[in-house]
C-alpha cells in the first residue's frame, strides 16, 4: 500500500527505455495501448523497437513515474534513398503509446516534441511517421506527405507478358530476398545489420520464385496487427514478378498493392485510374529546407511497407 502512494507521489521522470525488467513493461504498454490480445504482441509486428536490436540507429523513450513506464515514443535514424539517386539522413517516430489511464496529459506530446529534438540533433533532415488518426502529430507539425497507390491485384494488368510457364511459388522466408531487398533503388537504405529484424518480423507472409540461392521475384503480404491483405514488399524481374502477382490473386482475390504510378510503369504493370485509391504515403515534419523541397513532389520518394513504422 505505501509502495503504491509512494510512487503515486513520485516526479514524471523522462528516461531512455533500457533493461530487461523496463522492456517487459514497454512491451506490455504497447499491446495494453494497441488493444491487443489472444497472444498478439506489437513488438511482433514491429521488431524494430524491440530492445533485442537496439544495437541498430534506435532509441525508446519513456516517461516514468518511479519505475512505472506511462507513456513512450520510439526513434530510428535511417537513409531515404531519394529518386535523384542522392541519400537524406531521416527519422522515424512510431511506437507512440500512454497507459489509458495517463491519457489527455500531454505525456506523448513531450515525447514526441523530445523524439524529434534528437532527430534535428542527430542529423536529420526530417522525420517520418504513420498514424491512422493524425490529431496529435498535426498539432506537432506532422503533415500528410507523399503519394502512395492502393491497386486491387485483381485491377493489375500485366502488359504483353504471358504467365511463365512453370512458376513454382514458395512461401516463408528466405534470407536471400534481404539482397533484393538491400538493392531496391528507393525506399530506405538497407545494410546487413538489418537483416535481423528483418526477418523477426512473425506476421508476414513471404511468397518467391527462383532458386533458393537466388530468388528471381517476390511479394510479402500482411504484417499482423496493420497491412492485412496488403502486397506492401515486391520486386524482382518483371516475367517472373507478373507471374506470381497473377498467382497470389488467384489464391486470394482481396488483395492490393501498394505502390507508385512509377513503380508500376518500370515493372510494366498497369492499372486504370478508377481502379486506384491515391493517398498520402505518411505524415512527415521537415527540418530542413532540402527535406521541405523533396516532400514538395508527391512522387519524389517512396518507403516500403515494413519501413512505415
Ligand atoms: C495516441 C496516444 C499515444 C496519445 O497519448 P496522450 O499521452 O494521451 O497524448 P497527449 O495527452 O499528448 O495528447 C492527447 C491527444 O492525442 C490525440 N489522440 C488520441 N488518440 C489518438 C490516436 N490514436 N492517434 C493520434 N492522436 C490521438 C487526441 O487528439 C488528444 O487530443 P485532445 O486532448 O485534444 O483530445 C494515446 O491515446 C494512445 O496510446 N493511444 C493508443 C495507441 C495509439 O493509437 N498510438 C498512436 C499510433 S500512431
Amino acid at each position: 500500500m505505501q509502495d503504491l502512494q509512494t510512487q503515486r507521489a513520485a516526479p514524471l521522470e523522462f528516461r531512455l527505455i533500457q533493461g530487461a525488467e523496463t522492456e517487459s513493461q514497454f512491451s506490455a504498454l504497447l499491446d495494453q495501448g494497441f488493444g491487443l490480445s489472444g497472444g498478439a504482441h506489437y513488438l511482433d509486428d514491429f521488431p524494430i523497437w524491440s530492445e533485442r536490436f537496439s544495437e541498430l540507429k534506435t532509441l525508446r523513450l519513456g516517461i516514468f513515474r518511479g519505475s512505472r513506464l506511462l507513456s513512450a515514443v520510439s526513434l530510428r535514424f535511417a537513409t531515404l534513398k531519394t529518386s535523384r539517386s542522392a541519400r537524406m539522413a531521416v527519422a522515424l517516430i512510431g511506437a507512440v503509446v500512454t497507459e489509458v489511464e495517463s491519457r489527455g496529459q500531454g505525456l506523448a506530446s513531450q515525447l514526441i516534441q523530445a523524439a524529434t529534438r534528437l532527430a534535428e540533433e542527430g542529423g536529420a533532415a526530417g522525420v517520418f511517421l504513420w498514424a491512422s488518426d493524425h490529431g496529435i502529430y498535426m498539432r506537432h507539425g506532422f503533415l500528410p506527405m507523399g503519394q502512395q497507390w492502393r491497386v486491387p491485384l485483381e485491377a493489375l494488368e500485366f502488359g504483353q507478358s504471358e504467365p511463365t510457364a512453370e512458376i513454382v511459388v514458395n512461401k516463408g522466408w528466405n534470407p536471400a530476398l534481404f539482397h533484393m531487398i538491400c538493392n531496391r533503388p528507393d525506399g530506405l537504405a538497407h545494410s546487413p545489420t538489418d537483416l535481423g529484424w528483418y526477418q523477426a518480423h512473425k506476421n508476414v507472409c513471404w511468397f518467391w520464385a527462383g532458386s533458393q540461392e537466388a530468388p528471381t521475384a517476390y511479394a510479402a503480404v500482411g504484417r499482423g496487427i496493420d497491412l492485412q491483405n496488403i502486397v506492401h514488399e515486391w520486386g524482382g524481374d518483371s516475367v517472373t514478378l507478373h507471374s506470381l502477382l497473377r498467382e497470389l490473386r488467384t489464391r486470394e482475390s482481396s488483395l492490393q498493392l501498394l505502390a507508385t504510378e512509377k513503380l508500376l510503369d518500370k515493372n510494366s504493370l498497369a492499372v486504370r485510374n478508377e481502379d486506384v485509391i491515391v493517398e498520402s504515403l505518411c505524415l512527415a515534419r521537415p527540418i530542413t529546407d532540402e527535406f521541405s523541397k523533396l516532400i514538395a513532389e508527391p512522387e519524389s520518394f517512396w518507403i516500403w511497407g515494413l519501413d512505415a513504422v
